[in-house]
């Protein structure tokens, strides 16, 4: 038996090919802090939430974020600030990153790490629920990165169309869950912590962002991330 799976095996080999992650100390202290935070919480790491990005799916928004040029990002869940980081580099010298938490904790760890890396300028950490929040917001955002949906379509769904803008991208995270919806192979049972409909609900939502004729979206598989571009006609 090989002692690693094949697809972990994957992303370590092309991990080492780009060298360091530039901000693998955030992404180490998020799977610290979830750990100590969730001792705190009834709901334990799930409740904390805070699973950083994976340095390949940011390499890919990378990509993404500078061939387009995008200059304002809008994220909702922070974190402890791991993709805002990547984003404010994306969107370089004065492009603006404004991320939503719900935990103060989160929101202290990404104004610290905002100021540790030089980014105080271009990270801005809104605390509170996504749903209070995006009402105050203006767009037009060129990225919306929504890492805070899991499981069923948020209810801010609607919230997110009206703050990108017209060839705006929607990047939604957490789609791997739709892998394990649709196998029903899964190295956790959702229903724990999701509820039991939960896989008819992830491809519930899935249709229904294939279907909104707002967006063009592919669901790429690995990393695991949907692509919406907001077509500039709907
Ligand atoms: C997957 S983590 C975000 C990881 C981060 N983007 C990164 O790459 O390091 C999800 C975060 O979203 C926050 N969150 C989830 N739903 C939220 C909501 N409706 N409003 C505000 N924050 C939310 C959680 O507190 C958690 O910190
Ligand atoms: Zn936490």
């Amino acid at each position: 038996m090989p002692d690693k799976s094949e697809p972990a095996r994957l992303d370590d080999f092309l991990l080492g090919l780009h060298g360091a992650d530039p901000f693998a100390e955030v992404s180490d202290a998020s799977e610290a802090h979830r750990v100590e935070h969730a001792s705190t919480l009834a709901g334990g790491e799930q409740e904390c939430g805070a699973y950083p990005s994976s340095a390949l799916k940011m390499r890919l928004l990378a990509a993404t974020g500078r061939a387009t040029g995008a200059k304002r990002v809008l994220e909702i869940g922070g974190g402890l600030g791991y993709s805002a980081l990547w984003f404010a580099e994306i969107v370089g010298e004065g492009g603006r990153v404004e991320t939503i938490d719900r935990f103060a904790e989160h929101i202290e760890a990404i104004r610290r790490y905002a100021e540790r890396f030089g980014m105080g300028d271009r990270i801005t950490a809104l605390a509170g629920e996504a749903d209070d929040v995006l009402p105050t917001l203006d767009g037009a955002y060129d990225i919306v990165h929504d890492d805070g949906w899991f499981g069923a379509q948020p209810s801010y769904y609607d919230r997110l169309a009206g703050l990108l803008r017209p060839g705006g991208l929607l990047v939604l995270s957490n789609w791997f869950l739709l892998e394990h919806a649709v196998t029903g192979q899964s190295p956790v049972d959702w229903s724990e912590v999701l509820g039991p409909t939960w896989a008819e609900d992830v491809k519930s939502y899935a249709r229904r962002l294939a279907a909104d004729e707002r967006y063009d979206v592919s669901f790429v598989q690995n990393p695991a991330v949907a692509l919406a571009y907001r077509r500039p006609d709907a």
